[in-house]
C-alpha cells in the first residue's frame, strides 16, 4: 500500500517537473530586486512603510516556486521573499488578511490600524501552488491597456506583483522592432502602416486577422510605443518577473509578395467580414526559408533591444484554420516553428494561447491537438488553457499529452462590464487542474480580454494562488465587504450574499451571455433580442435594496460608491428587459398606447442610467477618450486617436464588423451613441404602428449605421473627464423610482425562458432562517441604530 502511495507520487512528480522551464527564473539581484519592491511598499503604503522591511533572498523558493516568510522583528512586518514578487504578495497577503486591506484597479481601501496587527510569534510561511502566475490576454493591451502613460502601467505593475503575477505578458512597442527587420528587407514605412494596426486595434493585426485597420500608424506612436515597452520590462525585470515577449507566426506585410516574389505566401481567410482593404492577411509559409530569416531576425532584434526571457507567445491560428488538417502537417507546423526560436535563442520556451482549440474545435480533434503539441520537444511548449473555468480543454487532452499547461480564468469578453462569475468553478476548478492524474499544470493564469469589472471575481481567483483548499464561498465574501469598505456590516453581507448566488453563480457553462444587454445593443424587432438570464433577478434587486439602505453609513467611501453605481447600474439594465419586452408586446398588438407607454419607459430609463454613470469615475467614456487623445503631438494624431478610442467601444470595424463587442456601460456612450439608437428604433416603430405598414430590421440597421454608429466614430464632441453629480443621492432617488413597479412576475418567466435552473434558496433564508422578509427586516433596521434584525415569523 504504502509502495503505491510513493509511486504515484512520484509519478505525479514527474510530470509536472520540466527542467527546461528553469531558464524562466529570474536572475536579477537580489538586492536589485530588494530596492524595487522596497520602492514598491512605499508608493502602495506611504508614510507606512517605515513599518514594513522587504528582504530578498532566492533559497526560500523550493524547485523555483515563489514563496514568502511574514513576521515581526526590530517593530517592523518583515517580509523576506524568494523575488521581489514573492515579497509584493507577502504584504498583500498581511495587508489583506491581517488589515483587512484591499487594493484593485478601481482603487483601494487602505485604512492600516494605528498599531500593526500582530503574527503569530513563529511568523508565518507561505508558498505559491505553482511556479507561474500569468497576465493578460493578447486583448488586454488593446481594449484595457492601450492609453497607458507610464504612471499608468507603473500602478497595474504594482498590483500584478501584490497579486502574485510572475509571468505578464509584455507585448508594447513590437511593431518598432518589425519595422527594422522588414526595412532591412526593403520595405517602406508605408508598406507596413497598411499592415500594422491602429493603436487601439494592434492586437488583432497581430494576430492577423486584419491588417492596417484603425491606422496609418504613425512614427511618435510606434516609437511611443517602444520608449514604454522599455520602462515596463525594466520594472517587471526588476521585481523578478518573467515578461512574455512575442515571436513571429508568419503574418507578413503584402509587400513581402512584391520583394520577394517567390515566397510562398497565401492569404489567411475573412475574418468577421473585414473588406478587402483590411481583410486576409498576408501569411508566409512556415516551410519558407524567409519564415525562419524573419523569425530569427525578429527574436535577435528584440533581444538587442530589450534583452532576453525566453520566453515568447506565438499564436499562429488564432480564429484562423490551418490549411491542412493532417497530423503530418500540424507536426510539421509545430517542429518547424520551435525551430526558428531555438535557432533565435536556444533556451527558448514557446508560449501559445489553446484558444483555437476552444475556438475551431471542430478542426482541431485530439489528434490535432496532439500533433501540434507533441512536435515540440517536451517541456519547450506551455500552453494556456484559456478558458478553463467554462470550456476546458486539458480534461480531454490527457493533460495536454504531457506538455506544461497553466489553469487560466478568461471571464471577460470585450472588456464588458456586466456583473458576471462563476464564483464555484473558480474556487474549485485549479485544484482539479492539479489534482488530476499525470496533471502537468505548471500555473495559474488571469485571461480577461478586459479589466476594470467584477472585482470581486479577480480577488477571489488570484488568491487560488497561495490557497490550500478551496474556499467556504460565503465566509469569504464577508470577508470581502469588510476588506473592500473598510468595515463590516451585516446588510451590506447580505447584500453581497445575493450577488454571489446570483449574478456571481452562473452554472450553465454558457459561454457568451453576457454581452448582449437591452441598452448597449443595436435594437432589433424581428427577432427579438433576447438576453441571456441566468439567475433570479430579484436576488440582483435585493442586493440593490440593500446597498442602498446601507449608503448613509459609508459616506465618501469610493470604493462602496463604486459598487453602489455599478449595482445599480446592473438594476437599470435588467429593468430595461422588462421595457423593452412590453414595448415589442405592445408593438405587435397595435396597442399605441401601452407602445408609447413602454418605449418612454424605455428612454427615460436609459437617461436615468447616463445620469447615474456620470456621477462616478469609473464609468466615464470622457476619460477613455482624453487618454487616447494624450498621446497626440499634433491635431492630425488627435483625430485619429480620438477615432481609434471610439470606434473600438462602438462600431468596431468600418461597418460594424464586431459591432458592439467592445461595448460599455459608460455615461458618454449612453448620451452619444446608444441612446440616438433607441431613439432612431422607436421613431420607426411609431411610423409603421401610426401608418399600418411593416416594420423592417434591414431598414432600421442601414439607417442607424449612417445616422448614428457611423458618425459616432468620428465625432469630436468632448465628454466629462470628472463625475457630475452625488452619485448617493442619484442611486437613491433611482432606486425608489424604479423598485416598487419592478414587475418580479416578468423575470419569472424571462428566467424560465432562459432554461434557468431551478433557483437557489435565498442567502437571507440560508442566512437567517426561512420565515426572513426584508421589508420587516428594513422598517426595524431604519428604526434601532441600523442594527439588523428581522421578524421570525
Ligand atoms: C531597530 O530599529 C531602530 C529604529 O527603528 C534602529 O535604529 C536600529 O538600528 C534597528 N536595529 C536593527 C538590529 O535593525
Ligand atoms: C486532491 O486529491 C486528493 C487525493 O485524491 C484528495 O484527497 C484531495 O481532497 C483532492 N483535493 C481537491 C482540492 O480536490
Ligand atoms: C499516467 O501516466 C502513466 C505513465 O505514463 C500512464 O501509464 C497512465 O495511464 C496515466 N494515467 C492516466 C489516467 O492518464
Ligand atoms: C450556485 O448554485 C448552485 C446550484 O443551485 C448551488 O449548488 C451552489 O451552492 C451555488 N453557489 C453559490 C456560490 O452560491
Ligand atoms: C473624503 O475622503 C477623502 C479621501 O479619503 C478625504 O480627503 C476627504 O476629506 C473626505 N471628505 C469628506 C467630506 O469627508
Ligand atoms: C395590427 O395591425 C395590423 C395592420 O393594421 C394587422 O395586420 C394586424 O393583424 C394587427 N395585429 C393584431 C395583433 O391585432
Ligand atoms: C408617435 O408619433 C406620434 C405622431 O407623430 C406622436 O404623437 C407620438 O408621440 C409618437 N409616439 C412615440 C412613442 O414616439
Ligand atoms: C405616417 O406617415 C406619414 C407620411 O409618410 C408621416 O408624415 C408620419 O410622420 C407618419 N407617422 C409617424 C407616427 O411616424
Ligand atoms: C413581509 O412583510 C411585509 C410587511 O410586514 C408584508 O406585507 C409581506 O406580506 C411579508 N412577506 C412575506 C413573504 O411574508
Amino acid at each position: 500500500m504504502m509502495l503505491i502511495v510513493l509511486t504515484l507520487l512520484v509519478c505525479v512528480g514527474e510530470a509536472k517537473e520540466f527542467p527546461s522551464l528553469d531558464v524562466l527564473y529570474s536572475r536579477v539581484p537580489a538586492d536589485v530586486q530588494q530596492r524595487t519592491v522596497t520602492a514598491l511598499i512605499q508608493r502602495v503604503v506611504g508614510a507606512r512603510a517605515s513599518q514594513f522591511k522587504a528582504t530578498v533572498d532566492p533559497t526560500i523558493a523550493e524547485k523555483k516556486i515563489d514563496a514568502f516568510h511574514l513576521y515581526h522583528s526590530n517593530g517592523t512586518v518583515s517580509v523576506k521573499g524568494s523575488t521581489g514578487v514573492a515579497v509584493a504578495m507577502g504584504i498583500y497577503y498581511y495587508l489583506s488578511n491581517y488589515c483587512n486591506c484591499q487594493i484593485t484597479w478601481g482603487g483601494q481601501q487602505l485604512h492600516i490600524p494605528k498599531e500593526l496587527p500582530k503574527l503569530p510569534k513563529s511568523g508565518v510561511t507561505v508558498s505559491a501552488n505553482d511556479r507561474f502566475r500569468f497576465y493578460q490576454n493578447v486583448c488586454t493591451v488593446s481594449y484595457s491597456f492601450v492609453w497607458y502613460q507610464w504612471e499608468d502601467w507603473e500602478k497595474q505593475i504594482d498590483w500584478m506583483a501584490l497579486h502574485g503575477i510572475n509571468l505578464p505578458l509584455a507585448f508594447n512597442g513590437q511593431e518598432a522592432i518589425f519595422q527594422r527587420v522588414y526595412m532591412k528587407m526593403g520595405m517602406t514605412f508605408k508598406d507596413m502602416q497598411q499592415h500594422f494596426g491602429g493603436p487601439a486595434f494592434q492586437a488583432w493585426a497581430r494576430m492577423g486577422n486584419f491588417r492596417g485597420w484603425g491606422g496609418p500608424t504613425t512614427q511618435t506612436w510606434l516609437d511611443g510605443q517602444l520608449d514604454l515597452q522599455h520602462k515596463i520590462l525594466d520594472r517587471m525585470r526588476a521585481l523578478g518577473m518573467i515578461p512574455v515577449l512575442p515571436g513571429f507566426a508568419g503574418h507578413v506585410p503584402e509587400a513581402m509578395t512584391r520583394l520577394y516574389p517567390a515566397a510562398d505566401i497565401s492569404r489567411l481567410p475573412n475574418w468577421n467580414g473585414f473588406d478587402d482593404t483590411y481583410c486576409c492577411t498576408y501569411l508566409l509559409d512556415f516551410a519558407d526559408p524567409l519564415f525562419k530569416l524573419i523569425g530569427v531576425n525578429f527574436i535577435k532584434e528584440m533581444e538587442y533591444e530589450f534583452g532576453v526571457d525566453h520566453i515568447y507567445q506565438i499564436d499562429s491560428f488564432n480564429e484562423m484554420q490551418p490549411k491542412s488538417g493532417s497530423a503530418q502537417y500540424l507536426d510539421e507546423v509545430g517542429s518547424r516553428m520551435f525551430d526558428v526560436l531555438q535557432t533565435a535563442d536556444p533556451d527558448a520556451i514557446w508560449l501559445m494561447q489553446g484558444w483555437l482549440f476552444h475556438f475551431d474545435s471542430s478542426f482541431w480533434h485530439p489528434e490535432q491537438i496532439r500533433a501540434m503539441l507533441t512536435s515540440v520537444p517536451k517541456g519547450r511548449i506551455v500552453v494556456l488553457d484559456l478558458y478553463s473555468e467554462v470550456a476546458p480543454i486539458y480534461t480531454y487532452t490527457d493533460s495536454y499529452y504531457g506538455q506544461p499547461f497553466i489553469w487560466c480564468m478568461l471571464h471577460d469578453f470585450g472588456g464588458t462590464s456586466e456583473l458576471y462569475g462563476v464564483l464555484d468553478k473558480i474556487n474549485t476548478g485549479p485544484f482539479e487542474g492539479r489534482n488530476m492524474t499525470n496533471s502537468t499544470m505548471v500555473g495559474l493564469g488571469l485571461t480577461p480580454e478586459g479589466i476594470n469589472q467584477n472585482e470581486v471575481i479577480y480577488e477571489f481567483f488570484l488568491e487560488n494562488v497561495w490557497r490550500k483548499q478551496p474556499r467556504d464561498v460565503s465566509k469569504w465574501i464577508s470577508d470581502y465587504t469588510t476588506k473592500r469598505y473598510g468595515k463590516y456590516n451585516k446588510i451590506v453581507d447580505l447584500a453581497w450574499q445575493y450577488l454571489k448566488s446570483s449574478v456571481y453563480n452562473d452554472t450553465t457553462n454558457n459561454g457568451d451571455h453576457r454581452s448582449r444587454s437591452i441598452p448597449t445593443s443595436r435594437p432589433q424587432y424581428n427577432p427579438p433580442l433576447k438576453p441571456y438570464l441566468w439567475y433570479d433577478a430579484e436576488d440582483l434587486y435585493q442586493a440593490w435594496d440593500l446597498l442602498i439602505d446601507s449608503a448613509d453609513q459609508y459616506k465618501n467611501n469610493s470604493l462602496f460608491q463604486y459598487d453602489l453605481v455599478d449595482i445599480s447600474r446592473n438594476s437599470l439594465m435588467m429593468i430595461s428587459l422588462e421595457n423593452y419586452n412590453k414595448m415589442i408586446a405592445a408593438y405587435q398588438n397595435n396597442q399605441t398606447s401601452n407602445f408609447g407607454l413602454y418605449s418612454q419607459m424605455l428612454l427615460s430609463l436609459l437617461n436615468d442610467m447616463e445620469t447615474l454613470l456620470a456621477s462616478d469615475s469609473h464609468f466615464l467614456l470622457g476619460k477613455w477618450i482624453a487618454a487616447a487623445k494624450q498621446w497626440a503631438n499634433n491635431f492630425n494624431e488627435a483625430i485619429l486617436l480620438e477615432f481609434n478610442a471610439r470606434n473600438l467601444v462602438s462600431l468596431w470595424g468600418p461597418k460594424g464588423e464586431v459591432l458592439d463587442y467592445g461595448r460599455k456601460q459608460w455615461s458618454g456612450l449612453l448620451k452619444g451613441y446608444y441612446i440616438p439608437r433607441w431613439r432612431l428604433f422607436i421613431e420607426m416603430l411609431n411610423y409603421s404602428l401610426s401608418n399600418h405598414t411593416q416594420f423592417n430590421d434591414g431598414l432600421f440597421s442601414q439607417f442607424v449605421y449612417e445616422k448614428v454608429e457611423l458618425p459616432f466614430s468620428n465625432q469630436l464632441d468632448i465628454y466629462p473627464t470628472e463625475p457630475i453629480g452625488d452619485a448617493y443621492a442619484i442611486a437613491k432617488s433611482l432606486h425608489k423610482k424604479y423598485r416598487d413597479i419592478i414587475d418580479l412576475q416578468f423575470y419569472k418567466k424571462y428566467a424560465m425562458m432562459c432554461k434557468m435552473r431551478k433557483t437557489n434558496t435565498s442567502p437571507a433564508v440560508k442566512k437567517y432562517g426561512k420565515h426572513f422578509n426584508r421589508s420587516k427586516a428594513h422598517v426595524k433596521m431604519t428604526n434601532s441604530n441600523l442594527q439588523f434584525s428581522f421578524d421570525r415569523n
